[in-house]
């Protein structure tokens, strides 16, 4: 069992337009709702791939109902604890002209110190149960940044983190299994840009000297590496026909763990991740991943070593 931690799902809306003009009146073609948050992509995508999986977060009660049948209609075990509102409203303002997509998120609910103290020793239970554990997305506002991290000190599981800033700097002195940072959200930890294999590689060996078991770097079109104790690989994307690459790297995150549970081997793992990555972006919107994509993609996963 993997138990994906998901403190502040979202409605995710899209809307889509021929053209998104600042300052002017917008006409929306056609638009799509879905339940969202990066735990509960992670949850439903390994199911997807065959491994169980369970999600656990803190949800707005008026929003409730709509999770938990969001997640066990994909076979996913849901168990929230609930505040007071809403689940948080994104808004993804697609262009159609540019392919460009623009975001607006709301917050979302506040949790209280006694909410997280409470939440933390069910998170200690679950992980009892669990192989893997996933701390991804955005927290309540308000929470603590190096909250992941406490929650990491009750787990006797692997934990994976895929998170950015200081919620991710804080937890690496509890040495999770793995990060995965994009490119992005690594440069911003080291502060500086990163434009060469060499400077990803320097960049993700300073993530494992402060901590982190492996690191596995996603960089959208550009493929992805993964960064071990005693190797580097780097595995350029496959070329496929690019829908949508929301939840891209949710769906590398699930499809790692997938490989590692299946195969018990780190290499195999940064195959499968890589593969699910493709097939996310094969698909629409936020449907996430089709496992048959998956299956077919990862025979065309390269590796080559990084020195
Ligand atoms: N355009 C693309 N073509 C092929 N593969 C892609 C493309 N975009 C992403 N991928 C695959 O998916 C992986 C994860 O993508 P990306 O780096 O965009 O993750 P991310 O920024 O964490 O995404 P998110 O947080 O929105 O889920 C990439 O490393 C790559 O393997
Ligand atoms: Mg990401």
């Amino acid at each position: 069992m993997v138990t994906a931690i998901c403190m502040n799902p979202s409605a995710d809306k899209t809307v889509y337009l021929d053209k998104f003009e600042l300052s002017a009146t917008n006409i929306i073609k056609r638009e799509t709702r879905d339940v969202g948050g990066k735990g509960i992509n992670v949850a439903i995508a390994l199911r997807r791939l065959g491994v169980p999986s369970s999600c656990m977060g803190i949800v707005g009660d008026k929003s409730l109902s709509e999770v938990i049948a969001h997640l066990e209609k994909s076979g996913v075990e849901a168990r929230f604890m609930t505040v007071s509102g809403q689940m948080r409203t994104n808004l993804k303002v697609v262009d159609e002209s540019s392919h460009q997509v623009t975001e607006l998120n709301e917050r979302g609910p506040e949790a209280d110190a006694e909410m997280l103290t409470l939440f933390k020793t069910l998170v200690g239970e679950r992980a009892k149960k669990s192989r893997y554990i996933v701390f991804t997305g955005a927290m309540p506002p308000g929470t603590p940044a190096d909250y992941y991290r406490e929650l990491m000190s009750v787990c006797p599981c692997r934990a994976v983190l895929d998170t950015h800033g200081e919620m991710l700097t804080s937890a690496l002195s509890a040495k999770p299994f793995l990060i995965k940072p994009n490119i992005k959200e690594l440069e911003k930890t080291v502060g500086r840009t990163l434009s060469t294999m060499r400077s990803i590689l320097e960049a993700a060996r300073e993530m494992t000297a402060l901590g982190a078991q492996n690191v596995l770097v996603s960089m959208g079109a550009m493929g992805a590496m993964l960064c071990t104790e005693d190797t580097a690989l780097y595995s350029p994307a496959i070329s496929v026909p690019v829908r949508s690459t929301v939840g891209a790297g949710d769906c590398m995150v699930a499809g790692f763990l997938s490989g590692i549970i299946q195969n018990g081997d780190i290499k195999e793992a940064f195959r499968f991740g890589c593969a699910a990555g493709a097939a996310s972006v094969m698909t629409e919107g936020t449907r996430l991943l089709d496992k048959s994509d998956f299956d077919e993609l990862l025979c065309r996963v390269s590796l080559q070593s990084v020195q």
